[in-house]
Protein backbone atom coordinates (compact mmCIF):
# COMPACT_ATOMS: atom_id res chain seq x y z
CA UNK A 1 0.00 0.00 0.00
CA UNK A 2 2.91 2.36 -0.06
CA UNK A 3 1.63 4.16 -3.42
CA UNK A 4 -2.28 4.14 -2.01
CA UNK A 5 -1.50 7.94 -1.16
CA UNK A 6 0.25 9.17 -4.35
CA UNK A 7 -2.84 8.96 -6.61
CA UNK A 8 -4.88 11.75 -8.41
CA UNK A 9 -7.93 10.44 -6.54
CA UNK A 10 -6.25 10.36 -3.36
CA UNK A 11 -4.86 13.93 -3.51
CA UNK A 12 -8.58 15.50 -4.60
CA UNK A 13 -9.91 13.62 -1.73
CA UNK A 14 -7.66 15.23 1.04
CA UNK A 15 -7.52 18.63 -1.23
CA UNK A 16 -11.25 18.90 -0.65
CA UNK A 17 -10.91 17.09 2.99
CA UNK A 18 -8.00 20.21 4.16
CA UNK A 19 -9.41 23.33 1.90
CA UNK A 20 -12.87 22.39 0.14
CA UNK A 21 -16.83 22.47 2.03
CA UNK A 22 -17.79 20.69 4.75
CA UNK A 23 -20.77 18.38 4.50
CA UNK A 24 -23.21 17.30 7.30
CA UNK A 25 -22.87 20.20 9.64
CA UNK A 26 -19.27 18.69 10.61
CA UNK A 27 -16.15 21.03 10.99
CA UNK A 28 -13.24 20.71 9.45
CA UNK A 29 -10.93 17.88 10.93
CA UNK A 30 -7.67 19.38 10.00
CA UNK A 31 -8.72 22.42 11.91
CA UNK A 32 -10.15 21.27 15.23
CA UNK A 33 -7.52 18.83 15.61
CA UNK A 34 -5.05 21.93 15.43
CA UNK A 35 -7.38 24.12 17.88
CA UNK A 36 -6.77 21.26 20.49
CA UNK A 37 -3.31 21.08 19.62
CA UNK A 38 -2.60 24.96 20.34
CA UNK A 39 -5.15 25.15 23.65
CA UNK A 40 -1.86 22.78 25.28
CA UNK A 41 0.65 25.73 24.69
CA UNK A 42 0.77 29.05 26.09
CA UNK A 43 1.05 31.63 23.07
CA UNK A 44 4.28 32.02 23.14
CA UNK A 45 7.07 32.99 20.61
CA UNK A 46 9.72 30.12 19.97
CA UNK A 47 7.78 26.88 20.61
CA UNK A 48 7.94 24.11 17.82
CA UNK A 49 5.24 21.12 16.43
CA UNK A 50 5.99 18.61 14.32
CA UNK A 51 2.61 17.12 12.44
CA UNK A 52 3.22 13.67 11.25
CA UNK A 53 1.19 12.69 8.39
CA UNK A 54 0.83 15.84 7.36
CA UNK A 55 -1.20 14.63 3.78
CA UNK A 56 -1.53 18.58 2.22
CA UNK A 57 -0.70 20.55 4.69
CA UNK A 58 -3.90 21.72 6.75
CA UNK A 59 -2.98 21.12 10.08
CA UNK A 60 0.59 22.25 9.80
CA UNK A 61 -0.56 25.29 9.11
CA UNK A 62 -3.06 25.87 11.45
CA UNK A 63 -0.53 24.68 14.17
CA UNK A 64 1.23 28.02 12.80
CA UNK A 65 -1.10 30.26 13.95
CA UNK A 66 0.44 29.16 17.68
CA UNK A 67 3.36 27.55 17.16
CA UNK A 68 6.62 29.77 15.51
CA UNK A 69 7.97 26.88 13.95
CA UNK A 70 5.99 23.77 12.61
CA UNK A 71 7.16 20.81 10.60
CA UNK A 72 5.02 18.76 8.39
CA UNK A 73 6.21 15.62 7.44
CA UNK A 74 4.74 12.90 5.08
CA UNK A 75 5.41 9.75 3.62
CA UNK A 76 4.04 10.96 0.28
CA UNK A 77 5.65 12.95 -2.07
CA UNK A 78 2.46 13.96 -4.05
CA UNK A 79 0.84 14.73 -1.05
CA UNK A 80 4.07 16.57 0.17
CA UNK A 81 4.33 18.58 -3.25
CA UNK A 82 0.65 19.53 -3.34
CA UNK A 83 1.67 21.38 0.58
CA UNK A 84 4.78 22.97 -1.13
CA UNK A 85 2.92 24.47 -3.96
CA UNK A 86 0.51 25.71 -1.88
CA UNK A 87 3.12 27.31 0.80
CA UNK A 88 4.69 28.63 -2.26
CA UNK A 89 1.65 29.53 -4.03
CA UNK A 90 -0.97 30.23 -1.69
CA UNK A 91 -3.40 27.95 -4.02
CA UNK A 92 -3.35 24.38 -6.22
CA UNK A 93 -5.91 23.43 -8.58
CA UNK A 94 -7.56 19.63 -8.50
CA UNK A 95 -10.14 17.92 -9.71
CA UNK A 96 -12.92 17.01 -7.35
CA UNK A 97 -14.68 13.18 -8.47
CA UNK A 98 -18.51 14.04 -9.25
CA UNK A 99 -19.12 10.77 -10.68
CA UNK A 100 -17.01 8.14 -12.48
CA UNK A 101 -15.29 10.15 -14.77
CA UNK A 102 -16.84 13.25 -14.34
CA UNK A 103 -14.95 15.56 -12.24
CA UNK A 104 -14.84 19.66 -11.26
CA UNK A 105 -11.79 22.04 -11.36
CA UNK A 106 -11.47 23.33 -8.12
CA UNK A 107 -9.10 25.40 -6.31
CA UNK A 108 -7.77 25.11 -2.83
CA UNK A 109 -6.77 28.22 -1.18
CA UNK A 110 -5.02 29.58 1.61
CA UNK A 111 -6.27 32.85 2.14
CA UNK A 112 -9.82 31.62 1.86
CA UNK A 113 -8.90 29.49 5.48
CA UNK A 114 -7.57 32.85 6.59
CA UNK A 115 -3.93 31.05 6.73
CA UNK A 116 -2.11 33.38 3.95
CA UNK A 117 0.93 35.01 5.90
CA UNK A 118 2.07 31.87 7.85
CA UNK A 119 4.07 30.20 5.31
CA UNK A 120 7.26 31.28 6.42
CA UNK A 121 6.54 29.26 9.42
CA UNK A 122 6.01 26.01 8.20
CA UNK A 123 8.64 23.45 6.19
CA UNK A 124 7.63 20.40 4.73
CA UNK A 125 9.34 17.22 3.82
CA UNK A 126 9.29 13.45 2.82
CA UNK A 127 9.55 11.53 5.57
CA UNK A 128 8.71 8.09 7.38
CA UNK A 129 7.33 8.51 10.86
CA UNK A 130 8.83 5.52 11.89
CA UNK A 131 12.33 6.10 10.88
CA UNK A 132 12.71 9.90 10.98
CA UNK A 133 15.77 11.33 10.15
CA UNK A 134 17.93 13.22 13.67
CA UNK A 135 17.07 16.56 12.35
CA UNK A 136 13.59 15.98 13.14
CA UNK A 137 13.76 16.21 16.68
CA UNK A 138 13.66 18.97 19.82
CA UNK A 139 9.98 19.42 19.13
CA UNK A 140 7.15 21.33 21.96
CA UNK A 141 3.98 19.24 20.58
CA UNK A 142 4.04 16.29 17.75
CA UNK A 143 0.52 15.81 16.20
CA UNK A 144 -0.25 12.14 14.73
CA UNK A 145 -3.86 12.33 12.44
CA UNK A 146 -5.05 9.45 11.40
CA UNK A 147 -1.15 8.23 11.27
CA UNK A 148 -1.34 5.18 13.63
CA UNK A 149 -3.71 3.02 11.71
CA UNK A 150 -1.45 3.41 8.69
CA UNK A 151 1.43 2.37 9.97
CA UNK A 152 3.60 -0.53 9.09
CA UNK A 153 5.05 -0.98 12.75
CA UNK A 154 2.81 1.01 15.01
CA UNK A 155 4.79 -0.17 17.78
CA UNK A 156 8.41 1.13 17.29
CA UNK A 157 6.19 4.08 16.15
CA UNK A 158 5.02 4.37 19.82
CA UNK A 159 8.56 3.01 21.49
CA UNK A 160 10.62 5.79 19.71
CA UNK A 161 8.22 8.87 19.53
CA UNK A 162 9.59 10.44 22.75
CA UNK A 163 12.94 11.29 21.03
CA UNK A 164 11.77 13.72 18.85
CA UNK A 165 10.12 15.56 22.06
CA UNK A 166 11.57 17.86 24.80
CA UNK A 167 10.66 17.12 28.11
CA UNK A 168 7.14 18.17 29.24
CA UNK A 169 6.08 18.29 25.38
CA UNK A 170 2.53 17.19 24.14
CA UNK A 171 2.00 14.26 22.16
CA UNK A 172 -1.50 14.06 20.78
CA UNK A 173 -3.08 10.95 18.78
CA UNK A 174 -5.83 11.06 16.98
CA UNK A 175 -7.49 8.22 14.46
CA UNK A 176 -10.79 6.51 14.17
CA UNK A 177 -8.33 2.98 14.56
CA UNK A 178 -9.75 1.86 10.76
CA UNK A 179 -7.15 -1.37 11.04
CA UNK A 180 -6.59 -2.78 8.20
CA UNK A 181 -3.88 -5.45 7.33
CA UNK A 182 -3.56 -4.01 4.03
CA UNK A 183 -1.47 -1.39 5.96
CA UNK A 184 -0.68 -3.07 9.24
CA UNK A 185 0.11 -6.69 9.65
CA UNK A 186 -1.99 -8.00 12.07
CA UNK A 187 0.95 -9.33 14.43
CA UNK A 188 1.76 -5.70 14.55
CA UNK A 189 -1.45 -4.33 15.95
CA UNK A 190 -1.39 -2.61 19.28
CA UNK A 191 -5.06 -3.28 20.08
CA UNK A 192 -8.30 -4.31 18.09
CA UNK A 193 -8.29 -7.64 18.54
CA UNK A 194 -8.78 -10.29 22.20
CA UNK A 195 -6.58 -11.71 24.32
CA UNK A 196 -7.09 -14.45 26.30
CA UNK A 197 -11.03 -14.00 25.63
CA UNK A 198 -10.41 -10.16 26.76
CA UNK A 199 -10.82 -7.10 24.29
CA UNK A 200 -7.70 -5.01 23.60
CA UNK A 201 -8.56 -1.92 22.80
CA UNK A 202 -6.28 0.56 20.33
CA UNK A 203 -6.53 3.08 23.22
CA UNK A 204 -4.80 0.56 25.71
CA UNK A 205 -2.42 -0.36 22.95
CA UNK A 206 -1.09 2.93 23.40
CA UNK A 207 -1.36 3.33 27.03
CA UNK A 208 0.81 0.27 27.00
CA UNK A 209 4.19 1.66 24.45
CA UNK A 210 3.91 5.17 25.51
CA UNK A 211 3.78 5.02 29.71
CA UNK A 212 7.27 4.22 29.98
CA UNK A 213 7.72 8.04 28.78
CA UNK A 214 4.07 9.73 28.58
CA UNK A 215 1.06 10.28 31.20
CA UNK A 216 -1.85 10.41 29.50
CA UNK A 217 -3.57 13.96 29.88
CA UNK A 218 -7.65 14.55 30.73
CA UNK A 219 -9.65 11.86 28.82
CA UNK A 220 -9.70 10.89 25.25
CA UNK A 221 -11.99 13.05 23.09
CA UNK A 222 -14.27 12.21 20.21
CA UNK A 223 -13.56 13.82 17.22
CA UNK A 224 -16.28 13.48 13.70
CA UNK A 225 -15.04 14.29 10.25
CA UNK A 226 -16.12 13.69 6.82
CA UNK A 227 -13.87 12.65 4.08
CA UNK A 228 -16.07 13.06 0.58
CA UNK A 229 -15.33 10.56 -2.16
CA UNK A 230 -17.91 11.89 -4.82
CA UNK A 231 -20.99 13.68 -5.41
CA UNK A 232 -23.04 11.08 -3.33
CA UNK A 233 -20.51 9.30 -1.12
CA UNK A 234 -19.27 10.38 1.79
CA UNK A 235 -16.87 8.22 4.76
CA UNK A 236 -18.29 9.79 8.20
CA UNK A 237 -16.18 8.58 10.42
CA UNK A 238 -15.49 9.60 14.38
CA UNK A 239 -11.81 9.56 15.36
CA UNK A 240 -10.57 9.25 19.03
CA UNK A 241 -7.87 11.94 20.20
CA UNK A 242 -6.01 11.18 23.14
CA UNK A 243 -3.23 13.72 24.92
CA UNK A 244 0.32 12.49 25.98
CA UNK A 245 2.81 14.64 27.87
CA UNK A 246 6.21 13.04 28.17
CA UNK A 247 7.93 12.92 31.38
CA UNK A 248 11.13 13.28 32.78
CA UNK A 249 12.16 9.41 33.53
CA UNK A 250 14.83 8.78 35.95
CA UNK A 251 17.55 6.40 34.39
C1 LIG B 1 -5.39 8.75 6.62
S1 LIG B 1 -4.23 9.92 6.03
C2 LIG B 1 -4.34 11.23 7.24
C3 LIG B 1 -3.75 12.53 6.77
C4 LIG B 1 -3.92 13.74 7.70
N1 LIG B 1 -3.19 13.62 8.93
C5 LIG B 1 -5.37 13.98 7.97
O1 LIG B 1 -5.84 13.73 9.09
O2 LIG B 1 -6.05 14.40 7.04
C6 LIG B 1 -2.71 9.13 6.47
C7 LIG B 1 -1.49 9.92 6.02
O3 LIG B 1 -0.34 9.33 6.59
C8 LIG B 1 0.65 9.24 5.59
N2 LIG B 1 1.52 8.12 5.97
C9 LIG B 1 1.27 6.80 5.92
N3 LIG B 1 2.30 6.11 6.43
C10 LIG B 1 3.22 7.02 6.81
C11 LIG B 1 4.50 6.93 7.41
N4 LIG B 1 5.06 5.75 7.69
N5 LIG B 1 5.18 8.07 7.68
C12 LIG B 1 4.63 9.27 7.38
N6 LIG B 1 3.43 9.42 6.80
C13 LIG B 1 2.73 8.31 6.53
C14 LIG B 1 -0.10 9.03 4.30
O4 LIG B 1 0.67 9.38 3.17
C15 LIG B 1 -1.29 9.96 4.53
O5 LIG B 1 -1.00 11.27 4.13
Amino acid sequence: MTDYYESDEQLGQYLAFHFGDQYFDVANYPRVCADRCRGLVPETDGLRALDLGCAVGRTTFELARSFSEVTGVDLSRRFIEAAKRLQRQGQIPYQLVDEGDITRSVVADLADSGLDGLQSRVAFEVGDASSLADHISGYDLVFAGNLIDRLHDPVSFLQGIHHRLNVGGYLVISSPYTLLEEFTPRENWVGGFYRDGLPITVLEGLRRYLEPHFEMIGEPEDIPFVIRETARKFQHSIAQLSTWRRMRVMQ
